[in-house]
């Protein structure tokens, strides 16, 4: 009964899907929560306040003055009163209007002065919901700490197929409770993570570097600050961008900054999750200028060894911090990842392997067994990252209790 007692303000926007807000309403309701339905002067058009009233047990709030007797709707009360703010539908105009503070209505004023959580269900139209304006925009809201409930792909009120129907109410329901009742675990732990590729220089245009894209290691920064932790995420080059305010974003490229940064954060740091796939080697000496083709012949790259980044913080690793590893492998993976717990004097180690569909490099899912450093091994079946995210953190907050 996470949703018990909890003041939920509903935004309501004008969309087709306004019709999906009344069961989100009786869900919530259902589940113990008091809803203020907020709605827009278009969401009126698709829902009558009578229903919305009747369903909450409060009147809907949707000018700045009551029309009846001229009472002022407090947007500030209603903020600080709120324990979330669920806006849903959420169309592409009112996400526009929130990230650009455009406060001319009592839902948008209202979410400017809330202070609780906000989570944002899209509903429009496929090329409107993929237009680059609307993408920016909800870019925008994640940067603010907002949470999109991303939209699903169906048939849409267009009678045209695609991404941008609403989340189904029951499941925008359990995002809401997923959130209450998300344990902070981790608060006050400050919590080291590495991730993506790392790129060794050859000259000015070409690089030695491998396939990760990042979202393991993102996915484990996101979790992490969930749960309380203040994270220092060292990235190497990926295209994804952090979310959380409690993540301190460090971006390096090589091997060599990534060892730097990781070397100075570990002292400080609670636990360590070296989730980079750091390339072992780079050319000994970088081009200054771009190489010439040979006009005939081979050529030969002299590669000299990168440090070992998960080796070295091992190394200083004292009494009562935690250090998670990756290994990722291809064949006798068990023996491998087993060695590389000991030699990095890891606590444990979570092995995916390129054999597994749906496993390691690029993809939104991945497929683990974690090893740790009693003999204990747990496999996992195929999840997405950021449920994996979460066995991993379960098994950490273990040993830093
Ligand atoms: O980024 P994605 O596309 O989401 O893909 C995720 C992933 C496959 C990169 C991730 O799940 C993963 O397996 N990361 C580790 C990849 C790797 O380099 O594994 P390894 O077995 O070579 O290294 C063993 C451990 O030592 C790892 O914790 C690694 O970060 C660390 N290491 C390795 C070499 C080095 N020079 N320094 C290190 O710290």
């Amino acid at each position: 009964m996470t949703l018990k007692d909890k003041h939920i303000i509903l935004g309501i926007t004008g969309s087709i899907a306004a019709y999906k807000a009344a069961y989100i309403i009786r869900g919530l309701v259902k589940k113990g929560a008091e809803v203020q339905v907020v709605i827009t002067p278009a969401g009126k058009e698709f829902i009558t306040p009578l229903t919305l009233s009747t369903l909450s047990s409060h009147p809907v709030i949707s000018e700045f003055f009551s029309n009846r007797d001229g009472t002022w709707n407090s947007h500030v009360d209603l903020g600080l009163w709120a324990d979330a703010m669920l806006i849903a539908p959420a169309t592409a105009s009112t996400i526009g209007k929130m990230a650009n503070g455009i406060a001319d209505n009592m839902l948008i004023t209202t979410y400017l002065s809330c202070k609780a959580p906000v989570f944002v269900a899209p509903a429009m139209d496929l090329d409107m919901f993929a237009h680059p304006s609307t993408q920016q925009n909800l870019e925008h809201l994640r940067s603010f700490g907002n949470r999109i409930i991303e939209p699903t792909e169906g048939e849409l009120a267009s009678h045209l197929v695609g991404k941008g129907r609403m989340e189904e109410p029951d499941k925008i329901i359990e995002v809401l409770e997923d959130f209450f009742a998300a344990r902070k675990d981790l608060e006050k732990k400050k919590i080291l993570i590495t991730a993506g590729p790392t790129y060794e220089k050859i000259d000015p245009v070409r690089f030695i570097g491998n396939y990760s894209s990042g979202k393991m290691g993102f996915a484990l920064a996101e979790v992490c600050a969930e749960r309380g932790a203040e994270v220092t995420l060292v990235a190497g080059p990926v295209s994804l961008k952090t979310h959380h305010p409690a993540i301190k974003r460090i971006d390096v490229e090589s091997a060599g900054e990534m060892y730097q940064v990781a070397m100075e954060a570990f002292p400080g740091s609670d636990a360590a999750i070296l989730c980079a796939a750091v390339a072992d080697y780079r050319p000994e000496n970088a081009s200054e200028q771009k190489i010439k083709r040979e006009t005939k012949g081979d050529m030969t790259l002299h590669l000299v060894p990168n440090p070992d980044i998960a080796a070295s913080l091992g190394a200083i690793k004292r009494e009562g911090q935690v250090m998670v590893g990756f290994a990722l492998e291809t064949n006798n993976e068990a023996t491998h990842a087993e060695g590389k717990l000991k030699r990095k004097n890891l606590d444990f180690i979570v092995l995916n392997s390129l054999r597994d569909q749906g496993a390691g490099f690029r993809c939104d899912t991945n497929k683990i067994t974690i090893i740790d450093d009693a003999g204990g091994v747990t496999s996992y079946p195929l999840k997405s990252k950021r449920e994996v995210a979460s066995d991993i953190v379960n098994k950490l907050v273990t040993l830093l209790r």
